[in-house]
């Protein structure tokens, strides 16, 4: 049923091929619940735990196109081989059956080959190395040129064969296709390069292959980079000539636009909202194709206005809809509020370790174990409490009364949201407060009792009101080391429980990272500089923020860089002394003296297991999650707390 709070989202669309329900498509994100190329069970019960919301469109992860693009690993699906289209139709009539269409992107991966994870050479257009694999790749001769364009046709065939509407051509994001593209990777003389017309023709003839095999009732989408966002690489007005060629020759059915290539295009949390629409819009209007806008679309409300600004025909998401499979049921109700929203970190769904997972809702990557089905009602209803409104004690919280059970959270403060509320309060990270606004509301909703401002000490305060008590006490900042003390030094938990100091006359500080390489350190390090501060980052890692997802560390170091940050990498602190800090290069003892205004450390978080101890002794069931346990991630505390409310 449909409230019409979002009229266009909800509307019809008619072009061609492409005859939909509505505006709303699921972007391709590969699950990697793949095994030896094949697709599994579990990546079937993710996409259809995404198509139950009746998107208008699935398009799937990237499949790739021939054995050249197979990683070591075979976790990408390799649909040219036919031993995978049982698997493959299996999923196709899983999501056919809620009524949505499905089409398969096909890749072939060229000279990204993923950090060298290859058994084959990386072949490109041009033996240009990518800057983020070591080997360069292999001059493509115009016979294998030939054997690639044929292995689009023959993979799509197989699609075709295995139920899928359509394909959707991977020409974005600095892969095959877009090599060929771009002047920046494609420097061949021959007719394959030279002039934007010679650089579209390895598209051209993937487009015949496609349609010569597959026909003409098939869906044909390409995903473009409407701005590629590197030196020399194809920007909006050479993405949009391209548009205008391919709609003069009725080539494909619709445009998929995002801006960025592979380690950028997957916009993190400091992204601003809707990066790529403008892109999107300048494309439309040059080509008249329908156009489908991604990259951090989340909600209705900005899905709608881009459609009303005429930047889209269709609204793409990715991780809106790993966040939250039931997006589209929730806004075609009008109860947009009750989206969980994507906190856009990428530390879980961009990490494949092995597949993916994401922070804010354990269950995705998870569909198919029984502790995971949060709906599932409890046969016996208990009372419980749960000691701390950080983000694991709210999420057991929500799942154990979603399951039935009564229950009361104990809150020591005034507001929830725990540490994490540190977390969103340093530049361009505020976006994480809305997880915790979420959660609120859903325990509102879930009629959730909350005791705010209230302080288990003694487990004696819960005796006799309580079936069950969960502790999520959380971590607290470890105290500045005795040999660090001195007047000029802080700990980077004072900077951010009582604000920035105001800039000294000398006004270079120090941010002494130890080793864990995280938000921690370098959200306090851009906390810092907003502050007016000139900071020099100390660590005794080898690389700068090498805990932060890569996709977060390129606009980190921008940011850090505009501000004319300098690094000291493989380096501690000593002491700070009368005549400035001492720090030591960890690989030969080497002393270098800096005079700085300000020291900030990096001190860690320990647990905190007061209450927990107490515990020990009480007659009462008990359970401890997150980071009373020991301190992680946000998402350690919020799948543990998950997973054992799925159990009580
Ligand atoms: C886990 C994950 C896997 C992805 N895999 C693909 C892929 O196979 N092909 C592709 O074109 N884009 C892929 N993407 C990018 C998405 O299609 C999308 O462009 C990007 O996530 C930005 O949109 P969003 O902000 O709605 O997530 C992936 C993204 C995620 C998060
Ligand atoms: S892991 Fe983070 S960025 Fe990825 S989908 Fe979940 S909330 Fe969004």
């Amino acid at each position: 049923m449909t409230d019409n709070t979002y009229p266009r989202l909800f509307q019809p669309f008619s072009a061609g091929r492409l005859q939909l329900p509505n505006r709303l498509v699921v972007l391709p994100h590969g699950t990697g619940m793949v095994h030896d190329g094949n697709i599994t069970d579990d990546d079937i019960a993710y996409y259809e735990a995404r198509a139950r919301s009746k998107p208008a469109m699935i398009i799937t992860g990237a499949i790739i196109t021939h054995r050249s693009s197979s990683l070591k690993s075979h976790a990408l699906v390799e649909a040219y081989e036919p031993r995978v289209l049982d698997m493959l139709q299996k999923r196709s009539d899983a999501i056919h059956a809620h009524g949505v269409k499905l089409l398969g992107q096909i890749v072939h991966l060229g000279r990204e080959m993923l950090g060298g994870e290859t058994e084959f050479p990386p072949a490109a257009p041009s033996p240009i190395r990518s800057p983020r694999d070591p080997f360069p790749p292999h001059e493509l001769t115009q016979r294998e040129i030939a054997t690639l364009v044929q292995s689009f046709g023959d993979t799509a065939a197989n699609l075709k064969r295995s139920g899928h509407d359509g394909v959707e051509i991977h020409g974005a994001h600095g892969y095959l296709v877009a090599q060929f593209l771009s002047p920046a990777t494609n420097q061949r003389s021959d007719a394959y390069g030279g002039t934007p017309e010679k650089r579209l023709r390895f598209l051209m003839e993937v487009i015949d292959a496609i349609r010569t095999r597959c026909g003409d009732d098939f869906i044909l989408g390409l995903r473009l980079s409407g701005d590629e966002e590197i030196a020399d690489g194809l920007g909006i007005q050479d993405t949009a000539h391209i548009a205008r060629g391919l709609a003069a020759l009725g080539a494909v059915d619709y445009l998929s636009i995002t801006v960025g290539t592979r380690g950028s295009y997957v916009k993190d949390i400091t992204t601003p909202e809707a990066p790529a629409a403008r892109a999107a819009q300048i494309i439309r209007e040059a080509s008249g194709l329908p156009v489908i806008a991604g990259q951090r679309i989340n909600t209705p409300e900005m899905g709608e206005r881009l459609l009303a600004e005429g930047a889209a025909d269709l609204i793409g998401m990715a991780r809106a809809f790993i966040t939250d499979p039931d997006w589209i049921a929730k806004a075609a109700r009008g109860a947009a509020d009750r989206i969980r929203p994507c906190i856009g970190l990428n530390q879980d769904c961009r990490s494949f370790s092995p597949h993916l997972h994401c922070a804010v809702n354990p269950t995705a990557g998870r569909e198919r174990l029984p502790a995971f089905g949060a709906s599932r009602p409890t046969a016996s209803p208990r009372r419980i409490a749960v000691i701390g409104g950080g983000p694991g004690g709210l999420e057991v919280a929500r799942v154990a009364a979603l399951r039935g059970h009564r229950v009361t959270l104990f809150e020591a403060r005034h507001s929830i949201g725990g540490q994490f509320l540190y977390a969103s309060s340093v530049p361009h990270r505020q976006g994480l407060r809305r997880f915790i606004d979420h959660q609120q509301g859903e325990l509102r909703h879930l009629r959730v009792q909350l005791e705010l401002g209230v302080c288990i000490k003694e487990p004696t305060q819960l005796a006799g009101r309580f079936d069950v008590a969960v502790l999520a006490t959380g971590a607290v900042a470890k105290p500045l080391p005795a040999e660090y003390a001195a007047e000029r030094v802080m700990s980077w938990f004072d900077v951010l429980e009582n604000g920035v100091p105001a800039p000294a006359a000398n006004s270079h500080a120090l941010m002494v990272d130890d080793g864990s390489a995280f938000w921690w350190t370098y959200g306090v390090a851009e906390a810092l500089i907003e502050g007016g501060w000139q900071v020099t980052i100390v660590t005794p890692s080898t690389a700068i923020a090498a805990s932060i997802p890569h996709e977060s560390v390129g606009p980190l170091l921008s940011r850090l860089g505009r501000a004319g940050t300098n690094y000291r990498v493989l380096t501690t602190l000593y002491e700070v002394a009368s005549d400035g800090a001492h720090l030591i290069n960890v690989t030969n003892g080497e002393e270098e003296v800096v005079d700085s205004g300000l020291v900030v450390v990096q001190t860690g978080r320990r647990a905190v297991t007061t209450l927990a101890d107490k515990f020990q002794d009480a007659s009462v069931e008990f359970h401890t999650i997150g980071d009373c346990v020991t301190p992680r991630r946000m998402s350690h505390a919020v799948f543990e707390a998950h997973r054992l409310a799925g159990t009580l």
